[in-house]
């Protein structure tokens, strides 16, 4: 513990991201998975937290369901979609046969080097940061490993100053557009998904190179909505709050706009100013809000 670089007594700082200090993984552990055995079959979901990470593992799990019979067994998202850097390296739940998915937060530079190397597939969710401001903000009062914010007005400027878990939003989208040729990437916009899900469904698919038949792609569809994965126990981490880890619901709104009702103006006008600064060289679309 000593030997941590701690941000806060909840934080700590690895390779310019923060981990967490409740979580077993420890700097050694971290570099270990740059040595993880890849397979060709895996594929990577990554995100920055609050992306859409839980979306993205339900419509996955959902895709190959249909297209390897039998390979969801009766078991929660969670199992199916190991986390890569969750407790330790030898995690069993990793041995799995193939093809296997793995979530991740991690930087590119951080990820099994087998990802690069072979070309195996990533599929990265990201979502406009103003939304992951306030998804963060409710969310660390939910999850025991994250330090409960003492305020809107502070959090908001540790998230702007990458203080928070996995650091800066704007380094993890920018360092993955960077890596964007070296790597087999298909980005994903959340807000694209709000607007289209079968849609972007049918990309994902094609990026996969799972072929599924019109039907198929509507069950993945349906099974995929914010509704159906709310009271979907295999979908939604309810398992996490029952064991006390989640003191709360991670479904929460699944919109995009919800930072309008914590923003202040002059919040607003700061987070753009930010924004521009450090994102001048990536032409970014970012989706604010869409209107219900
Ligand atoms: P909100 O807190 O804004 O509601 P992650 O899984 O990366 O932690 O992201 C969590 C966010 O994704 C939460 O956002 C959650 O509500 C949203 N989300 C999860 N499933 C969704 C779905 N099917 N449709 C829309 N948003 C979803």
């Amino acid at each position: 513990m000593d030997s941590l670089d701690l941000v806060s007594p909840y934080l700590f700082k690895h390779r310019r991201r923060n981990f967490l200090v409740k979580d077993k993984m420890r700097p050694a552990d971290l570099d270990a998975l740059h040595h993880f055995e890849t397979r060709p079959t895996d594929i990577f979901l990554v995100t920055y937290p609050k992306s859409g990470t839980a979306w993205m593992q339900q419509i996955l799990v959902q895709i190959m369901d249909a297209a390897h019979l039998g390979w969801a067994e009766d078991a929660t998202n969670r199992t199916h979609v190991p986390w890569l850097e969750e407790r330790s390296v030898d995690n069993p739940s990793r041995e799995r046969p193939d093809p296997r998915i793995f979530g991740s937060h991690l930087p590119p530079d951080m990820l099994p080097r087998g990802v690069k190397a072979n070309r195996i597939k990533v599929v990265y969710v990201w979502r406009n940061p103003k939304d992951i401001l306030v998804s963060l903000y409710h969310f660390s009062h939910v999850w025991v490993l994250l330090e409960t914010p003492q305020s809107f007005e502070g959090f908001f400027q540790q998230f702007l100053d990458g203080d928070v878990y996995m650091g800066s939003w704007f380094d993890h989208i920018q360092d993955y557009h960077k890596a964007q040729d070296q790597l087999n990437i298909h980005f994903v916009q959340y807000e694209s998904m709000l607007k289209d899900l079968r849609g972007e469904v049918v990309k994902l698919c094609a990026f996969l190179e799972k072929d599924l038949t019109d039907e198929a792609v509507d069950r993945v569809v349906e099974a995929s909505t914010f509704k159906s994965m709310k009271t979907n126990p295999k979908a939604n981490y309810k398992d996490l709050v029952e064991t006390g880890r989640y003191k709360g619901e991670t479904m929460r709104k699944g919109v995009a706009g919800d930072w309008k009702n914590l923003f202040t103006v002059a919040q607003n006008e700061h987070f753009d100013k930010v924004l521009k600064e450090k994102m001048s060289n990536l032409a970014l679309t970012c989706v604010w809000e869409i209107k219900e």
